[in-house]
Parts: structure tokens; C-alpha cells; sequence
């Protein structure tokens, strides 16, 4: 649990900061929030008071009776963990970028110690203006952090970069006020199924919603690693911090990994990869016909066992989702693709398994130890499987 301080600055994306707040609560911190004055021509005080339980800080000059600090913004920017300013305005970014300090939120903002992460929204236009951008090179160079802006509808009726990360990436970044024992590390992770063309409208896949592949990839980076994140079509949000390569078929994924693979300390193939393709796919719609049809299919390449074959200093983990017979198939694959980890799990069992928010995963190492890991949300589980990855790589380093 943290002390979060939500800043509101004045942008439409402020009503989003009500659900941020919301989600901050319900994960157990203890939120404050900041609004500008600009902030409250888009939501009210109110609203966030309510969500967050907590007095809401709007005037530097007229403190509400329940003060609880002698100076009431340096009061709180000393109880903050962490500070996230939710939206950003191109205006309060370059304020702040140019040390000015004339409200509640910016004199906070100014001195606390705690890290302060910028979520910024605005037209794309006004995002991708050079003097915004040294502002955010400004700001991060003196280490304040940021939240990317995403692809999408803007309000202002065109589509571009500049519409606000989720609130749960938001959240999500809180995680990065933790240790960064991954910094160094070049880590691939493979998500999602994959898609085999049949002919223009139809495709083959299977039921993986990429969830684990990328709990492990946002975990990765916000332990510090250098995140790719090769992933199959998936409904998931991309990864603050993350590198992001979208394939469709197993071949596309195949391709993407291989021109990885040289700088890679570490692959993750949490994938769920066809192990077949339609051998021809029709250049036109297949038109149905009275008989039945039969699709002929041919053999993917098989990733992971190329990786394994072609494996040089890198650790690989594979991913095994079986319905009977857990341990001896995932030994099986352990050895055959030469892994140095094979996380499995049986995908019957009803907290495991394909769209799940849960994993239980045993994983087998190629040391022969293998570690039972309970019931855990795939973020938890995540961080499980990469501190068996960080062990390996700190055991291999020191015999090097
Ligand atoms: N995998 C891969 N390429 C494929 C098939 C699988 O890289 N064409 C990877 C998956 O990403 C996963 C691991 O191999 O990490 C195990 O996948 P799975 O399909 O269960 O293994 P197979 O060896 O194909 O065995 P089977 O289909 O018999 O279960």
C-alpha cells in the first residue's frame, strides 16, 4: 500500500482520474488528490472526494478547516510515496518543465521527493509539437517519469497519439516504484494465439487472450528490463515502457522472434502458437458448397525448438498447456527444445488456463528442480517466473 497524491490538471481526460482514483482504493492505497482550477471545469471536487475518501486540495491560499500539515502542500508532498499527474496538459508539462510553482498542485509537484509520473493527454498535434516534446525531454532528464500517450479518438474529433493510457496501465506504473533488478537484461516474451489465414475472411486460432504473455512483459519493464513483446493478435493494453511487435500467423512470429534472438538475454514464450496451417490459403472466399469440405493443414515451424537448437547464451522458457499428463509433457518439451524452464499448467483446471486473471504453474527447470507455485494472479505469477530467470542469469554470470 502507498501514499498517492493524484494531481488533476484541465483536460477532458480528467474524468478518468475518477476512475483511476477508484482503482487506487480498491488495489488498498491511500489517495489525496490535487485539482487545478482548470481541472474542476471538467469534474468536480466532489466526485474525487467521495472516491478517495479524502479532503480534495484545490487552493494554495484558502486551506479547508481540516488542514493537517502546518504548510499544507509541502506537508503533502512529504506524505507522498509517489505522485501522478492525471491528465497532463501540454500547459501544466511546461510549467512544471520550467520550474514555475504558482498553485497547489505545482508547488507540490516541486517539492516532493517522491517520483512524480506524468500521464499526458491532448490532441496529436499538440503532443507532437516540438516545444511539448523538450518539455517531456526536460521533464525526464530530471527523472520525472511518463505514461505514454496512445493511439485513438481524440475529443476533438480526429484519432492520433495523444489520447491518455488507461487507468489500470496508470496504475499499473506504481509497480515501478519497485526494486529494478532487471535493468540490463534484454528480455522477448511471445503473447497470444496466433492467426492462420483460411482465405480472406476466415482464420484458424485458438482461445489464448495473450493475458500471461503480457503480465510477464509488464512486469519485465517495470522491474527494468528491456521489454519486446512479439505478440499475436490480443485484446490486451500495451505495456507502458514496453517495445511491441503485433504478428498475426506463427510464420510472422516466427520471423519477428528470430530477428530478436542475437541481442536476447532471455526469451519467454508464453505464445500460444498454431502447430498447423491451412497448406493453401484461398485467394478468394471459399463459397460453401453441398458436400462437406476438408481443409488440408500443414506443419508451423516449431519456435521454441528452433530457439532451443540455435541457443547461445540465451535462457529460454517455454510454456506448456496441457489437459492430462502435466509433468511428463512438460518434461517431455523441457528436453526436446532444450529449455532451461518449461512453466506448465493444466488448462482444465478451473483457475488456470486461457482468459483466466489466475494461474496456478508448476515449472520444471533443466537442473531438475521444480517449483510448485500456487494459485496466483498472473501478474504475481509473472513475477515468480522471472525471478526464477534472474536467479539463472546471476548463477550463469557468476561461472562466467
Ligand atoms: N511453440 C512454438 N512454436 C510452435 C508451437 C509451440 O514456439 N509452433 C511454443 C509455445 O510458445 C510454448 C511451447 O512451444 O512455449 C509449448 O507449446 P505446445 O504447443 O504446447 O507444445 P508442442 O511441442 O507443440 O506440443 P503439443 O502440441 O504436442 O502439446
Amino acid at each position: 500500500m502507498a501514499h498517492v497524491i493524484v494531481g488533476v490538471t484541465g483536460g477532458i481526460a480528467a474524468y478518468k482520474a475518477a476512475e483511476l482514483v477508484s482503482l487506487l482504493g480498491k488495489q488498498g492505497h491511500e489517495v489525496r488528490c490535487i485539482m487545478t482550477s482548470a481541472a474542476q471545469q471538467f469534474i468536480t471536487p466532489l466526485t474525487l472526494q467521495t472516491l478517495s475518501g479524502n479532503p480534495v486540495y484545490t487552493d494554495m491560499f484558502h486551506p479547508q478547516d481540516n488542514m493537517e500539515w502546518q504548510v499544507e502542500h509541502i506537508g503533502l508532498a512529504r506524505w507522498a510515496d509517489c505522485v501522478l499527474i492525471v491528465p497532463a496538459t501540454a500547459d501544466f508539462i511546461g510549467k512544471v518543465a520550467h520550474g514555475l510553482a504558482d498553485d497547489f498542485l505545482s508547488t507540490c509537484v516541486m517539492a516532493t521527493a517522491a517520483p512524480v509520473i506524468f500521464a499526458p493527454a491532448m490532441n496529436d498535434q499538440m503532443y507532437a509539437n516540438p516545444i511539448v516534446q523538450r518539455n517531456i525531454a526536460t521533464l525526464r532528464e530530471a527523472g520525472y517519469r511518463f505514461v505514454d500517450p496512445v493511439d485513438g479518438n481524440l475529443a476533438c474529433g480526429t484519432s492520433g497519439k495523444g489520447k491518455m493510457a488507461s487507468p489500470g496501465e496508470i496504475a499499473a506504473v506504481l509497480e515501478t516504484l519497485r526494486e529494478q533488478d532487471l535493468r540490463g537484461l534484454k528480455i522477448v516474451v511471445t503473447a497470444g494465439p496466433t492467426r492462420e489465414a483460411i482465405d480472406p475472411v476466415r482464420f484458424m486460432t485458438n482461445h489464448s487472450s495473450g493475458k500471461m504473455g503480457y503480465a510477464i512483459a509488464r512486469q519485465a519493464a517495470n522491474r527494468g528490463a528491456d521489454v519486446v513483446l512479439v505478440s499475436g493478435p490480443s485484446a490486451q493494453p500495451v505495456p507502458s515502457g514496453v517495445t511491441v511487435v503485433k504478428v498475426a500467423s506463427a510464420r510472422d512470429m516466427f520471423e519477428a522472434v528470430k530477428a530478436q534472438y542475437d541481442a536476447a538475454d532471455v526469451v519467454i514464450k508464453a505464445a500460444a502458437v498454431a502447430d498447423y496451417r491451412p497448406k493453401t490459403v484461398a485467394t478468394q472466399k471459399i463459397k460453401k458448397s453441398e458436400g462437406d469440405m476438408v481443409l488440408e493443414l500443414e506443419r508451423n515451424p516449431d519456435i521454441l525448438a528452433w530457439l532451443g537448437e540455435h541457443k547461445k547464451h540465451q535462457i529460454l522458457m517455454g510454456f506448456a498447456a496441457e489437459t492430462n499428463d502435466v509433468r511428463e509433457h512438460a518434461l517431455g518439451k523441457l528436453a526436446r527444445k532444450h529449455l532451461d524452464f518449461i512453466a506448465a499448467n493444466d488448462v482444465t483446471m478451473s483457475h488456470s488456463g486461457f482468459g483466466k486473471d489466475t494461474n496456478q504453474i508448476t515449472v520444471y527447470g533443466a537442473d531438475g528442480r521444480v517449483h510448485e507455485l500456487p494459485v496466483l494472479a498472473k501478474e504475481a505469477a509473472a513475477d515468480q517466473l522471472l525471478n526464477l530467470v534472474l536467479e539463472k542469469y546471476q548463477s550463469k554470470k557468476a561461472l562466467s
